[in-house]
């Protein structure tokens, strides 16, 4: 039986919160002589002396409508990785309990469980970048509190069964963090909708892939009010700047311009993955429902400074776990991936 309070650490659950200003009052006063800020203003025409609103009520309010959840069911970050790390801070006695990652996988999990002094343990996904049942079976402890489930997944792109991660939600005691950071792209539907059929369940969708707004640092978490509730009494308080609010509810209103923005992406993608299978030097496309493609070739390392050497950069994935000779690379603006297939074609008549 799956119970929250079991999870969390005791400290946290001692912990008494930083009560703001901002969070104190919520009536109509005129005159805010309660957070210390600086009445008289800026050097800049535009008005950032107040403090944002620490809960970020308008955005989760747009947010609950379009995902059929609850306001109080929305964490807003400092991008995802906020969550990340307070997933850890909330969960994790340092030291003792241990998180399960399924490697080649998005390296902030484990860099956050370092911070934390957070052990990790790895179920590998197999060779042709599937989760492993038998290894995650194997990896879980009476001290295993998150598992992170990452899909679609980073490096490798590819989504993982709906139902096969339902049924590790469903046998884990744990908190199961699916990372939907790429989901926008994939034709597999979040599983935002299932936070209500399972109390264990995070999912992390963030503003920086999709959305095209990564500059603003805006990530998501749905999940359980509970849950949600533990995010806002770790957080900092005003983790979610004025401009950056601001902005979410504007690019919120242009919300059917990110549709338009996926599906150019998806034709640029599927056009480049035919290019690049021209290329003798490329050995394998990965399947991908993401932004990006992993592309297996004969060095890796080669090709990684050559590009460097064009200006042209991508991730050079050769050496980390099942990703021998690969680059992943996002998809850019049809130039740019025009540029970056004629630097292609010059390595190519190079190495002939
Ligand atoms: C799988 C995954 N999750 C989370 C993030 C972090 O996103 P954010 O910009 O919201 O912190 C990334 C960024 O690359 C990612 O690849």
């Amino acid at each position: 039986m799956f119970k929250l309070e079991n999870l969390i650490r005791e400290n946290i659950k001692r912990l008494t919160p930083y009560s703001s200003a901002r969070k104190e009052y919520s009536g109509a006063a005129q005159i805010f002589l309660d957070a210390n800020e600086n009445s008289f203003g800026s050097p800049l025409p535009e008005n950032y002396n107040r403090y944002p609103d620490p809960l970020q009520t308008e955005i989760k309010r747009k947010i609950a409508v379009w995902n059929n959840v609850k306001p109080e069911e929305i964490f807003v970050g400092n991008g995802s990785d906020e969550a990340i790390d307070l997933l850890f801070r909330i969960f994790c006695e340092p030291k003792q309990d241990n998180v399960l990652i399924c490697p080649p996988t998005y390296g902030m999990y484990e860099v956050s469980a370092e911070i934390n002094d957070v052990r990790v343990k790895r179920a590998s996904l197999t060779a042709n970048f599937q989760l492993d049942y038998a290894a995650l079976e194997k990896g879980m402890d009476e001290n295993t509190k998150l598992l992170f489930i990452c899909s679609p997944n980073n490096p490798t792109g590819n989504t993982f069964e709906r139902k096969k991660i339902l049924k590790l939600i469903e046998n884990f005691r744990g908190i199961v963090v699916a990372d939907e950071a790429y989901i926008h792209f994939s034709s597999e539907k979040s599983l935002v909708e299932k936070i209500n059929d399972f109390p264990n369940l995070v999912v992390l969708q963030t503003f920086s892939k999709a959305w095209g707004l990564a500059g603003l640092r805006v990530g998501l978490a749905f999940a359980s009010s509970e849950i949600i509730k533990l995010f806002n009494k770790v957080k900092p308080p005003y983790n979610v700047s004025q401009i950056a609010q601001e902005t979410i509810l504007r690019a919120i209103e242009n919300k059917t311009k990110v549709e338009k923005t996926i599906a150019e992406i998806i034709v640029e993608r599927e056009k480049l993955v035919d290019k690049l299978r021209e290329f003798s030097f490329v050995t394998k496309i990965y399947p991908t429902d993401a932004n990006f493609i992993l592309v297996k070739t004969v060095d890796a390392e080669k090709i990684y400074k050559f590009l460097l050497d064009e200006k042209i950069v991508v991730r050079n994935r050769n050496n980390i776990e099942l990703c021998a000779g690969c680059l992943r690379i996002t998809i850019g603006m049809p130039e740019e991936n025009e540029s970056l297939l004629k630097a292609l074609s010059a390595f190519y008549s190079e190495i002939i």
